[in-house]
Parts: C-alpha cells; sequence; structure tokens
C-alpha cells in the first residue's frame, strides 16, 4: 500500500506494510506513535527552509510470532540515502571500535591475505582499511554514492549498490567466495533482511563467518532510547527473532557478545549449521525472557516512559529558559531530531546545535529548524546549558569539554530522565 505526504498531499515515496519483515506474521501490535516526523537526515539548506517538508508517519510495532520490533512505515530508501550525510570516518570513536572489529575478525578467523572480506553498507571504507592494511582483500558494497566515492578516493573498491542475491552472485563470480562478510549496523536500516540473507548465503565459503552488528532493543527499552527510532531504522533486534532469521538460511549464531556503540549494541557471529556454538546466546535470550521482552505490557510501559521523557524535558528546558539561560544542542544527530521534533523543541529554546560534520553546519535541523554550526562557535560563544543530543558519546565529550564545563557550562543528559549534568569527570 503507498501512502500520501501527511501534510502536503503530494505523491510521496513511502509504502506501509502490513506484515512482519522477518516471519511474515500480520500479528503486528502498534505500541508507540511518534507522530507525522521529517527524515532525520535531511538537513536543510537556508533555501530550503520555506519550502515544503515531507513528513512520514513514525510508529512502532512488535510482532506477536516472533518478537521483532519494528516500522511498517518504510521510505523510499533512494529518497533516504541519496545523499547521506552520517560518514563513519569522521568519528574518532568509530574508528576506534572499527580497529578492534577487524582486529578480532583477523585473530579469531584466521584470516589470511588470500582471503576476500566483503563489507555490506562500507560507508567510506573505514572498517575495510583496517583489513587492507594487513594486505587482505577488501570489497565495499555502498547504496550511498556521495560516500561510495569518498571510499573509493581511499583506495577501498567499493560498489555502489544495495546488496541483494544478485549482487552477491556477481561479487562471486568476479571475486570468489567471502571468508568473511560483516553488515554492522546494516540489518537495522534494511527492509529485505531475507534479500540480504539469501546475499550472505551465495556469497559466504563454507567455513566462512558472517558477523553483523545492531543496536540492542533490550537497551533501547531499558534507557528509553526512543529517539534512536527514525525512518531509516526499521527494525530493533532482540536474539530471539535473529535466531529465527538465521535459521531460514541453515546459519547459526555461534557468538554474541555486548558492544557499547549506539547506546549499547551486539556483535553476533554467524557461521553455516553445523559449527560449535557457544552458550552466549543463552546467556542473551535468559536475559531476555527476564525482562518479558515478548509481553504486549513491556512496550505499552517502554511507551508511557517515552511520555514522561518528552514531559519532564520540556519543563527543565522552560524553566532554564525562563532564568534567561542560553541552551544550546550538542550534536546534530538524526537521533536528536526524532527527539526535537517528537518534543516540539525548535530554535525558541535551543538558539544552535553544535557539530563536527561540515556537511551539516550552515544548514538547519528537519522539521524544527535549529541552525547548526561548527564547535568553534560553541566554544567561541559556549551556551550556559548544552542539551546532549549525541549521548551516545556522552563519555568522550565530558572529557573533551571539561573546560566549557569547568568555567560553569553544564549538559543536559535527556534520556532515560531528563537531568542536567552536574559533576565533572575526569580520565582520558
Ligand atoms: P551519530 O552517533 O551517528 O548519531 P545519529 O546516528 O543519531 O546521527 O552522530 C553523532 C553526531 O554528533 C555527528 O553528527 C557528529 C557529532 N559529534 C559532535 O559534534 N561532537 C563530538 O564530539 C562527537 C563525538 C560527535
Amino acid at each position: 500500500m503507498s501512502g500520501n505526504v501527511l501534510e502536503n498531499n503530494r505523491d510521496v515515496n513511502y509504502i506501509h506494510r502490513e506484515t512482519c519483515r522477518i516471519c511474515g506474521s500480520k500479528q503486528l501490535y502498534k505500541f508507540l506513535e511518534l507522530g507525522p516526523t521529517p527524515l532525520a537526515n535531511s538537513f536543510l539548506r537556508e533555501d530550503q527552509l520555506k519550502g515544503k517538508e515531507d513528513y512520514y508517519p513514525l510508529d512502532m510495532y512488535f510482532c506477536r510470532k516472533c518478537h521483532l520490533v519494528q516500522l511498517s512505515d518504510i521510505v523510499n530508501p533512494e529518497v533516504m540515502f541519496k545523499d547521506y550525510p552520517y560518514i563513519t570516518g569522521t568519528s574518532k570513536p568509530m574508528q576506534k571500535h572499527f580497529f578492534g572489529l577487524a582486529k578480532e575478525v583477523i585473530h579469531e578467523f584466521n584470516i589470511d591475505k588470500n582471503d576476500l572480506i566483503v563489507d555490506i553498507g562500507s560507508n567510506d571504507g573505514t572498517l575495510l582499511q583496517n583489513f587492507s592494511n594487513h594486505g587482505i582483500s577488501t570489497l565495499g558494497v555502498e547504496p550511498a554514492s556521495n560516500i561510495s566515492k569518498l571510499a573509493e578516493q581511499k583506495g577501498i573498491s567499493t560498489i555502489n549498490r544495495f546488496f541483494n542475491e544478485e549482487c552477491a552472485k556477481e561479487i562471486r563470480n568476479e571475486f570468489g567466495p567471502a571468508k568473511a562478510i560483516t553488515a554492522t549496523n546494516v540489518f537495522a536500516h534494511a527492509d529485505d533482511l531475507n534479500g540480504i540473507l539469501h546475499g550472505v548465503d551465495a556469497l559466504l565459503s563454507d567455513d566462512g563467518i558472517f558477523v553483523v552488528e545492531v543496536p540492542y532493543l533490550l537497551n533501547l527499552l531499558i534507557n528509553v532510547e526512543f529517539d534512536t527510532v527514525y525512518h531509516e531504522h526499521l527494525s530493533y533486534f532482540s536474539l530471539h527473532p535473529l535466531i529465527w532469521l538465521f535459521h531460514n538460511y541453515r546459519m547459526d549464531i555461534v557468538n554474541v557478545k555486548q558492544i557499547p556503540v549506539h547506546g549499547g549494541s551486539l556483535r553476533i557471529f554467524i557461521k553455516r549449521a553445523k559449527s560449535i556454538i557457544s552458550s552466549s546466546s543463552n546467556i542473551f535470550l535468559q536475559q531476555e525472557k527476564n525482562y518479558n521482552i515478548d509481553s504486549l505490557a513491556t512496550y505499552d510501559n517502554f511507551s508511557k516512559n517515552v511520555k514522561s521523557v518528552k514531559y519532564e524535558l520540556v519543563e527543565l528546558l522552560r524553566k532554564l529558559k525562563g532564568k534567561g539561560k542560553i541552551i544550546s544542542g550538542y550534536g546534530a544527530t538524526a537521533k536528536g531530531n526524532t527527539l526535537l521534533n517528537y518534543c516540539k523543541i525548535g530554535p525558541g529554546i535551543l538558539d544552535y546545535i553544535s557539530d563536527t560534520t561540515p556537511f551539516k553546519q550552515g544548514r538547519y535541523t528537519p522539521g524544527m529548524h535549529i541552525p547548526v554550526v561548527s564547535e568553534n562557535e560553541f566554544h567561541a560563544n559556549p551556551p550556559d546549558y548544552a542539551l546532549l543530543l549525541a549521548w551516545n558519546y556522552a563519555k568522550d565529550i565530558l572529557i573533551k569539554e571539561r573546560e566549557y564545563q569547568s568555567k560553569g557550562g553544564r549538559f543536559i543528559m535527556p534520556i532515560p530522565e531528563p537531568h542536567i549534568i552536574w559533576e565533572l569527570i575526569s580520565g582520558e
């Protein structure tokens, strides 16, 4: 079923699906409506401010059959990822993260120079660079043309398209099977998960390893990370539906661990069936069971918590504003745009948002139209309070901005309960 833009009634590129994207069940339970929302990464140039913006429904569903939490309104990926501003290499913590991931894969799975590593959603090639530094053959697959060009400029061969079975077969014909396939923070973005798995099945060598990283639903629920919900993130994973998915392709999880990125994620190692399986999956499944991850009441409770965050955050910011305080946002994140649009926090409350990404600077946030400036401007005109929209990097930022805080500036943490961070943290 195709949909119309909610506000300006033009035909647009989104569809509403009636079935779960993993198991095909129609038993979808809607538990949260964040309201019509523009795309979280569609930062506007000044000349676009007067034009109409496209808004799309942003509602969360729980599948009663396989337990996948998901969005059912799917914006055409061609629209969403055409000019994508997220560049992995610009983030120091992500560089460190990918260095560690490559090291782990090389050592744990005895990758050597004759092996091929394929990264799905390879962005600017930051992960693959760590493999090619060891002389290992790499190939990236990246649908955003502006970003795949950046990877090519760094010398990382990259195919500019979506990964699916057809693409996988072409790669195998030309380069042979892959010893390792990586997909970090890709599953959350894909409507056709089965298409990706068909591709992996076609490309992975018999003894190959498939490595998937996904933000973990349990962290989202416990920490009320509702702002990580935006149109790009179509699925929110616990282990249960992933096991369901891999089993359909005769693959098993051989190991799983928790990692700190994106508000708490899982790193999952998958092999073709008949491999040795560690007990780590059971630990996560038990944890999910203890949290009643299969119960509708859990999701209703989450929805209540989201409404409380909105109420308390808006109260806190209004009070500070009432005292004449200057407030900015720190990090023009996509999640920040969900938060700002849902809470209706606009330029009347936040004077500006600082961000290190050159592409975002000089633009305005989608929906709320708050100007994005460089970090230099934040330091030149420090606000009394800075709303930490990049809370996933809280520790790094609090250390980096010690001087701002020692001069009296304070950060506001929006979740799980909005609060001002009074303590200065130390350490490197
Ligand atoms: P990201 O973590 O990708 O969040 P999202 O997926 O919600 O967009 O984005 C982090 C943003 O924060 C990115 O635009 C860069 C910015 N940022 C800063 O401005 N300063 C910093 O010190 C850090 C760590 C990030």
